[in-house]
């Protein structure tokens, strides 16, 4: 499988020194960062926005190959994935992650000057988000089947496949749930199938659940209040990248 790529959710970091919390996470030992956009619609909270993520970009240096450390994993738990796409690869994203059920029920315009409600193909938004540069991820709820990916991950289109698929392990909208192990025959199931394929684990990861979740075959593994409620993150990211490496 894939390297471990370790990515610390910011959710849980001070939101009142989010550029500091961004440089020093990386400085620890992480990967990614995993951002958490949240609209209000799609999940019972909300976070920020494109503008927030210009300002923090630019604390943390550009991944210098795909995948690499410094990383934007933006996890969009928005209700209109495809209308944010360019506002987001302009405040410098790297990974576009956008929620299956989102794009599918999508039911407003997809951009600020259209207003004729579509429903979003999710190959098409992968795609979409190709083209612009970025990478593409697709997120799956609990409630959600693995099944809806299998057409998608099959395209014979390679610029409809998507380059991660995010398995959530709690549902999206909080940190500092707990981990729910019934997600797992997800990730068994994709990781049988696609053995390159980057898995990201959300929810409720820590040093007790990260064993589960890596011998299913995750690679990519968020961890927010595991990391930022520790009083060394640096030794709890440096756990974690062993638990998937061994
Ligand atoms: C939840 C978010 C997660 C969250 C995880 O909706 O998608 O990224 O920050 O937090 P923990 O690791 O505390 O469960
Ligand atoms: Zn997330």
């Amino acid at each position: 499988s894939p390297p471990a790529i370790i990515a610390p959710s910011i959710l849980s970091s001070d939101f009142g020194a989010l550029g500091k919390a961004c440089s020093d996470t990386i400085e620890r030992g992480a990967d990614w960062l995993h951002v958490d956009i949240m609209d209000g619609h799609f999940v019972p909270n909300m976070t920020f926005g494109a503008p927030v993520v210009t300002k923090i970009r630019p604390h943390v240096s550009k991944p210098t190959s795909a995948y690499g450390r410094g990383t934007f994993d933006c996890h969009m738990m928005i209700a209109e994935p495809k209308r944010w796409v360019r506002e987001f690869q302009k405040a410098g994203c790297d990974l576009y992650c956008f929620h299956y059920e989102a794009a599918i029920n999508s039911t407003a315009a997809e951009s600020p000057s259209e207003d004729e409600p579509t429903k979003t193909n999710p190959k098409e938004l992968v795609r979409y988000i190709h083209s612009l540069g970025m990478q593409a991820g697709i997120a799956i709820k609990p409630s959600t089947k693995v099944d809806v990916l299998w057409d998608i991950l099959a395209s014979d289109i390679k610029e409809e496949i998507p380059d991660m698929v995010l398995v959530m392990t709690v549902e999206p909208g909080f940190g500092g749930q707990s981990f729910m192990e019934s997600e797992l025959p997800k990730v068994t199931a994709l990781r049988e199938k696609y053995p390159d394929l980057h898995i990201e684990v959300d929810g409720g990861l820590s040093e007790k659940t990260i064993d589960q979740a890596a011998d299913a075959g995750a690679n990519v593994i968020v961890a927010g209040s595991a990391v930022f409620g520790a009083n060394d993150p640096a030794e709890v990211i440096a756990n974690l990248r062993e638990a998937v490496e061994k």
